[in-house]
């Protein structure tokens, strides 16, 4: 029997994928990547593992991946501020790539030769687990059932998993489908196929509309060291805490929704809906920070690679060579990237009111209008005739 390493979620298709697998004659190890998907609220794993044994796996594999995710994944994009078409904070995008090391990971672990996943053929998810395992060990196979197998709808797939006793919740009615991690939540299709309609308030998973919240403002401190954040309001958290904390805060202040049609690397346009509260909060940050420690052709260029980077984790390419030459060229902008931006968050919208840094490349003597001016406002005429002259 050849053994498959399969990313497996616990819904509905990977489900019926480690039966259709080991119909057809695999051994069939689930693999669970815990990247935070309960938000804090705490998906239950163990009914994870109970499904894939009923459905017939022979083994599983649970990791709790959460700060390796944010230390390896989350803090890279961060430090780029890496946003794919103006919108979208990349947390199902950057998820993958670190899936597929674990696959591959355990593949070598069980000397397996296979690996599977449970993406359809439409979507950029595909793309990046097989990119990315193949980029990884170029000699592994890879089965995507979804993109082949007899299945025409949800309905059939329901069907077949009740047939074959796979514990499926199928009385809840799924009318979108999400994936949530530590870092952001996407939701896609049902009603919001309609371009036409605004999304119903219950596509929403974890933030409160912004026409419901407080009337009150709320104000945070974030710090930052060398363009990692530290603190909360002066006090040290752990990376993975102050994400979980600044998504709490953020989505009662109704923080981190985006309505994006987006290019797919497939090449269709598809609408999604993002929720991503710590992630909006943490790149405003992020960017007011830069604005005071960096200097003016840094910074500029630096919005070039952003857009280069992020289309890089879209795209599948995490462990490209030129993401990794990126990722090199990111580090090297960040060692002045400290200090402190207080934010006002109210009704949806997340603001940077004050900010200081002890890099601060602000100097008031220079830009002030008052009589501490320090600037010489003589040697601006010499530099204007020679700045123009081409033009002139
Ligand atoms: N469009 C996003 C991306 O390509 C999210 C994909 C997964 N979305 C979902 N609702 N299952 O990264």
């Amino acid at each position: 029997m050849k053994k498959v390493i399969l990313a497996y979620s616990g819904g509905l298709d990977t489900s019926c994928i480690v039966r259709w697998l080991k119909d057809r004659d695999y051994e069939v190890i689930c693999f669970v990547a815990d990247l935070g998907q309960g938000l804090g609220k705490g998906e239950d794993f163990q009914a994870i593992e109970e499904r894939a044994l009923v459905a017939g796996a022979s083994k599983v594999y649970i990791k709790d991946l959460q700060d390796e995710f944010i230390e390896d994944f989350v803090l890279p994009a961060l430090k780029a501020n890496a946003v794919y078409e103006g919108k979208y904070l990349l947390a199902t995008a950057l998820g993958r790539p670190l899936i597929a090391k674990y696959l591959v990971q355990i593949a070598h672990k069980e000397k397996a030769t296979i690996v599977a996943h449970g993406c359809t053929g439409k979507g950029n998810d595909q793309v990046r687990l097989e990119v990315s395992v193949g980029i990884l060990d170029p000699k592994l196979e890879i089965i995507a059932p979804v993109r082949n197998w007899e299945f025409k709808s949800r309905e059939e797939e329901i069907e077949y998993a009740i047939k074959n006793n796979i514990p499926i919740d199928v009385t809840k009615k799924k009318p979108y489908s999400v994936d949530r991690n530590i870092w952001g939540i996407s939701i896609e299709a049902g009603v919001l196929e309609n371009l036409e309609q605004e999304p119903p308030d219950d596509v929403y998973l974890i933030t409160k509309s912004p026409s419901n919240v407080s009337g009150y403002p709320k104000y945070i401190e974030i710090s930052f060291e060398e363009g990692v954040p530290k603190k909360i309001d002066g006090k040290n958290y752990k990376l993975k805490s102050l994400i979980s904390h600044l998504n709490e805060i953020g989505a009662l202040h109704g923080i981190g929704r985006a309505d994006l049609v987006e290019n797919r690397l497939v090449g269709i346009k598809s609408r999604e809906i993002y929720e991503a509260p710590a992630a909006t909060i943490l790149l405003t940050a992020h960017k007011e920070m830069e604005s005071l420690a960096l200097d003016r052709e840094l910074a500029h260029f630096k919005e070039i690679i952003s857009l280069k980077y992020a289309e890089l984790v879209y795209y599948g390419l995490w462990y490209s060579s030129l993401k990794m030459a990126l990722d090199g060229f990111v580090e090297a902008t960040q060692s002045r990237v400290t200090g402190t931006i207080r934010l006002k968050l109210f009704k949806g919208s997340c603001i940077p009111v004050a900010r200081s840094s002890p890099y601060s490349l602000y100097k008031k003597e220079l830009s002030t209008y008052g009589k501490e001016d320090k600037f010489d406002q003589k040697l601006a005429e010499g530099f204007i005739k020679v700045w123009g002259m081409p033009y002139r």
